[in-house]
Order: structure tokens, then sequence, then C-alpha cells
């Protein structure tokens, strides 16, 4: 009946997956465990409950991190040439680690007040090795009937696997949470969230000229 039937992804929503090579991500996750783990001790015992330690959230501006930095640098400029964005002076406006003991689990929630935000995962094991992402369109769990297979059409929540290397970058404003660490290891991830650094100054500017207005007090 039809010629052709055609799909348009329109307003898609993207999470960007970065593998670096082993022989990038072995000894730099060697590096970051170690300097994580000791630039931190000694940690306050966890609170009874759900709780992960988190570091500050300047590790960004830390020497011990400068090869982390400079790959997340160089991956949100690759993510902004990507989806064609003029302006590309951006910063990292906050870099955190996550160290997460077996049990623990993160609430969904989102990363205000910048335009990307990403996590690269230093150590991740069977059980503890995912990330998920929830539909964003709000109302859309409103009319939700039965699926004969669960797939990126129909399904309210997708879940990433990650690993040693993997550095994951999506949209601040995505909804993501974490699975209960099922794992008997720590799992261990740094965060980072990224803004445009002239954000107010040119961004936010109007993209549009009016009808020029004379000033009273010109000369
Ligand atoms: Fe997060």
């Amino acid at each position: 009946m039809f010629e052709r039937v055609t799909v348009h992804p329109f307003f898609p929503t993207y999470v960007w997956v970065h593998d670096l090579k082993p022989e990038i991500y072995q000894p730099l996750n060697q590096r970051l465990l170690k300097d994580i783990d000791e630039m931190t001790a000694p940690r306050p015992p966890l609170p009874p409950g759900n709780h992960s330690w988190q570091t500050e959230q300047r590790l960004h501006e830390i020497e011990e991190f400068d090869q982390l930095t400079g790959i997340i640098n160089g991956a949100c400029k690759g993510v902004l040439d990507q989806i064609e964005i003029a302006n590309d002076s951006f910063i990292i406006t906050g870099c955190w680690a996550n160290m997460s003991p077996p049990g623990v689990f993160h609430i969904a929630h989102t990363h205000p007040n910048n335009f990307l935000s990403g996590v690269y995962y230093a150590q991740v094991q069977e059980g503890a090795d995912s990330i998920s992402f929830h539909e964003p369109r709000t109302q859309q769990d409103i009319i939700s009937p039965t699926t004969t297979r669960l797939n990126k059409y129909n399904s309210l929540v997708h879940q990433l696997k990650v690993k040693p290397g993997r550095l994951v970058i999506f949209p601040s404003w995505f909804v993501h949470s974490v699975g209960r660490n099922e794992s008997d290891r720590l799992r261990v991830s740094v965060s980072f969230n990224m803004m445009f650094s002239s954000y107010a100054e040119k961004i936010s500017q109007p993209k549009w000229s009016g009808i020029p207005v004379r000033r009273r007090s010109s000369p």
C-alpha cells in the first residue's frame, strides 16, 4: 500500500559513550584509584544506609587529575562539534569522585545549571556496571500500553552498561540514576559538569535585532 515508510527521530536525546584504549585506561585507572584512595584517606565512616563517599568538586584543578581532565575536555569538545554548537568556549564547573560500597544506589537526579555532565568509570564490575536514563517527557507514562518487546520507542528507562575506561556524557538535564551495587567491591567513578564559560555575556544575548532606539543622551 505504501511505497515507503520512514521514521524521523525529532528531538532525540543522546548519550555519548567514549571508550578509552586499554593501553590508556589501564594505567590511568590504576593511578586514579591509588590517588583517590590516598588523597581522601582517612575517609570518615559512612553512616548506615545508602551512602557513598564523594570528594570535593575541584578535582579538575588538581594536578594528579590532569590526564582525566584533558580527556573530559577533549570529549566535550567532540560532543559540541557533533551537535554543531557555535560557541565552544566551555569550562568544567565541577569534578568529583564517587566511591560506592556494595548495596549503595543513587536515586534519579539531574545536574542543574550546566550544559553537559558525565561520568568516567575507574572501577566497575559485574553487578555494579550500569547507569540508567529516564524518560525526559514527563507525561509519556500516562498512556502505557503493553508492549510486545521493550525498545527505544516504548521504554521509560534505558540502562547503559559501563566498564572501566568508559566515559559517558549526557545533557545535564537528562534524569539518570544508578542501581544498587550488587557486587562485593567498591564502585569508583569520577563525575563532572561542563558549562559555557561566557553564558550570560554571550549565549544569553538576543539572537535577533530590533529597530534601533535613539539614545537621548547621545552626543
Ligand atoms: Fe549524576
